[in-house]
C-alpha cells in the first residue's frame, strides 16, 4: 500500500507540460514517482529508478547542505549534450545579451550535465543564488517565498533520453539552463528576489495567482527590446529551442502589470502573448513599487 505525499512538480515552470508527476512513498518509506503513461519514461524501469532514487535525494535534503550527486547515465549526459548542440545557435538569434554574458559567466560544461552542487557552487559566486533539490510538491507559495532568500528549488532529474528535446515536466534542462543561467546575472537574481518578497506580503490565494502570473510572464516568459529587436530573458523560453524558434510568432504587448495578473496562461502550448519591457530596468521601475503594494488590498492600479 502506498500513501501520497505530494501532488505536482514546479507548478510555476510547467514549460510544455501536459502531466505532472506524483509521487508516493512505498512501505519502506522509499519515494516512487509514478510517471503518466503518456510519458516517455513510462515504459524503462531503470529511468523509473534514477527517478526514484532522485526523489529521495531531494526528501531527505537538509537545507543548507551540499545538495548529493544525482546518479546520472551516460544517454542522460548525451542528452544534455544534444540540448545544447540545439539551443546555442537560438540563443545566438533570440537571447538578450544579459543571458548570453551569464551564460558565459556561468560556463557550464556541455558535454556532460553537472551535478546540482556544481551549478549551486558557481551561482552563489555570481549572484548569492542557491539551487536546492525539490522532491514533488513545491507549492506555488512556498517555491515564490524561497526566491525572497536567494533560494531557487529545483527538480533534479533529466527529461527521458528516447526525446532529448522534448520534456512533459520541467526538468534538470529547464531549471539549469533556464533558471540557473539567469540567476546568475545579479538583476534578474534581483527580479527573483523581489518577487519572492511579494510572495511573502500575499494575504489571499487570489493575491498570489496574480503573483504566478507575473512570474510567469516575467521570470519564465519575459522578453526585453534590445536595439530594436525583441529578445528573450524568461526561462522557459530560454531552455527551449522550440519555443525560442516559435517566439517571432508571439502576440508582443507592451510591459503591464496589471494585464499581466489578470491573463491566464496555458503551459501546454507554445506561448501566444509575450509582454515585452522597453529595457532591464524598464522591468525593475515597473516591478519594484508593485511588490511594495502586494500584501495591502487584492485589488490595485498600476
Ligand atoms: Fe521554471
Amino acid at each position: 500500500m502506498t500513501s501520497r505525499v505530494s501532488v505536482t512538480i514546479d507548478q510555476m515552470s510547467d514549460v510544455g507540460s501536459t502531466a505532472n508527476s506524483l509521487i508516493s512513498l512505498d512501505r519502506d518509506q522509499r519515494a516512487v514517482v509514478e510517471l503518466d503513461p503518456e510519458h516517455p519514461g513510462f515504459r524503462d524501469m531503470e529511468y523509473r529508478e534514477r527517478r526514484n532514487q532522485i526523489a529521495q535525494i531531494a526528501m531527505e535534503y537538509i537545507p543548507g547542505e551540499a545538495v548529493p550527486d544525482a546518479p546520472y547515465v551516460d544517454a542522460e549526459h548525451n542528452v544534455w549534450k544534444t540540448v545544447w548542440e540545439a539551443i546555442d545557435p537560438v540563443h545566438e538569434k533570440h537571447a538578450c545579451q544579459a543571458y548570453l554574458d551569464a551564460k558565459a559567466a556561468l560556463d557550464l560544461p556541455k558535454d556532460h550535465l553537472p551535478q546540482l552542487n556544481e551549478v549551486s557552487a558557481k551561482l552563489q559566486k555570481l549572484s548569492g543564488f542557491r539551487l536546492e533539490p525539490a522532491a514533488g510538491l513545491v507549492e506555488p507559495g512556498v517555491f515564490l517565498a524561497a526566491l525572497a532568500e536567494g533560494t531557487f528549488m529545483s527538480t533534479q532529474y533529466i527529461r527521458h533520453p528516447s526525446a532529448p528535446l522534448y520534456t512533459p515536466e520541467p526538468d534538470v534542462v529547464h531549471e539549469i539552463i533556464g533558471h540557473a543561467v539567469t540567476l546568475a546575472n545579479p538583476d534578474f537574481a534581483e527580479l527573483n528576489r523581489l518577487v519572492g518578497q511579494a510572495a511573502l506580503r500575499c494575504k489571499t490565494s487570489e493575491e498570489l495567482d496574480r503573483l504566478g502570473r507575473i512570474y510567469w510572464y516575467t521570470i519564465e516568459f519575459g522578453v526585453l527590446r534590445e536595439k530594436g529587436e525583441v529578445k528573450a530573458y524568461g526561462a522557459g523560453l530560454l531552455s527551449s529551442a522550440g519555443e525560442l524558434e516559435q517566439m517571432p510568432e508571439a502576440e508582443i504587448r507592451p510591459f503591464n502589470l496589471e494585464e499581466m495578473e489578470a491573463l491566464d496562461f496555458d503551459v501546454t502550448v507554445y506561448q501566444p502573448v509575450l509582454f515585452c519591457a522597453d529595457s532591464q530596468e524598464d522591468i525593475f521601475r515597473h516591478i519594484r513599487p508593485r511588490i511594495l503594494r502586494f500584501g495591502e488590498s487584492s485589488s490595485h492600479s498600476v
